[in-house]
């Protein structure tokens, strides 16, 4: 089915709008853009930290890998299907290939059922031809590798703990054997302690199981952590990309800059391209920002004129990966240079 071995997942280009408020009865709908051009590869059996503010646009991102969105324009291959060539309905193989976990188990798992039925919910669906008794084996199987006992079979999802839940999901998710999980801030609600076991356990499945993941999440300490590879995203737009020890531990972009608190470079040619962000400490924005223009532009410390009314070419950083940004190109050369 798959059409790259190399990638579970490739989004080119893609921009999600919503209809926003309108503001009297006889106006038209404002649309309000979510997600807007943006780009990012998984790699099979690799992670990428999809990482920014609440509002950013990561969850849309996400839900519209699953398709629970539609995109106004770009390509999304999940798995090896072209996802944005779906209509609503989306074939069963895509529903068992690309699998989600959610911040919120308990929104997602159905109160009135037994664990134990919850996973083998999505075994009946997609793998009929197994005996029941086969069926009954592998939840048990599943169970233990998500690393709960039998007895929390006969459990309803309230009697768990948050982190036991998040267990479930997993295994919920696992059962249909995907290539591609959408972890949308999976251990944000979990205690710090539970959340470092929930992803030591993504992790380990990473590896026996050749499991892609985008993993969304605010936690900047999980996101290196868990991640091969990040992407920064402010209001709608990738802002930085790269290897993850690159972009959390040398970050280029202001934005991420801020996001990550770096420590000030003892250079201070390049600290001049980076200094944290303090919005209330700038002057208001000279002008206005055009659509095409930059979103980071009103709080940037380092912000030029063209920042209105461009959004930066992606340019390559030293260490790997890139970054949007005029002033920090503009300042070190191409490409930029990053201290290691
Ligand atoms: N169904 C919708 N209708 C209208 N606007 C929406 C809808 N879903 C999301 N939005 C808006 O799109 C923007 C991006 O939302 P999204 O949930 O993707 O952000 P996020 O980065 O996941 O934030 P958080 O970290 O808080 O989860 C927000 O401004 C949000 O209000
Ligand atoms: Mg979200």
């Amino acid at each position: 089915m798959s059409t790259d071995n190399l990638h579970a997942l490739r989004v080119h280009d893609l921009t999600v709008q919503f209809d926003g408020a309108r503001p009297r009865m006889w106006s038209k709908r404002s649309t309000f853009t979510a997600v807007k051009s943006i780009s990012l590869e998984v790699e099979r059996g690799r992670t990428l930290g999809l990482v920014g503010e609440s509002g950013s646009g990561k969850s849309t991102t996400g839900r519209a890998i699953l398709r629970l969105e539609t995109p106004v324009s770009g390509t999304i291959e999940a798995a090896g299907f072209r996802v944005h060539e779906f209509g609503r309905r989306t074939p069963k193989q895509f529903r068992r290939a690309v699998q989600a976990v959610f911040q919120d188990p308990l929104g997602s798992l159905d109160p009135l059922m037994e664990i134990g039925q919850i996973i083998e919910e999505p075994l009946s669906i997609h793998f009929h031809d197994l005996s029941p008794r086969e069926r009954r084996r592998r939840v048990r199987d599943l169970v233990d590798t998500v690393g709960l006992s039998a007895h929390h079979l006969a459990r309803y999802p309230y009697e768990l703990s948050g982190g036991q839940r998040q267990r479930v999901a997993i295994a919920k998710a696992l059962a249909v054997e995907p290539e591609l999980i959408v972890l949308d801030e999976p251990v944000s609600a979990l205690d710090v302690s539970v959340q470092s076991q929930v992803v030591n356990l993504l992790e380990d499945l990473q590896r026996e199981k050749r499991l892609a993941y985008l993993f969304v999440a605010h936690d900047l300490a999980v996101v290196r952590h868990a991640s091969d590879a990040v992407a920064v995203m402010y209001r709608g737009r990738i802002v930085e990309e790269g290897p993850a020890e690159r972009v959390c531990g040398s970050p280029r972009h202001p934005y991420t800059r801020a996001l990550f608190d770096s420590v000030p470079d003892p250079d201070p040619r390049r600290s001049a391209a980076g200094g944290t962000v303090r919005a209330d400490t700038l002057d208001a924005p000279p002008g206005r920002v055009e659509p095409e223009g930059c979103p980071f532009y009103a709080r940037c410390p380092i912000r030029m004129d063209i920042c209105t009314t461009q959004f930066p070419y992606f340019t390559p950083v030293a260490g790997g990966g890139s970054l949007a940004c005029h002033a920090v190109v503009a300042d070190s050369g191409r490409p930029v240079a990053v201290a290691v």
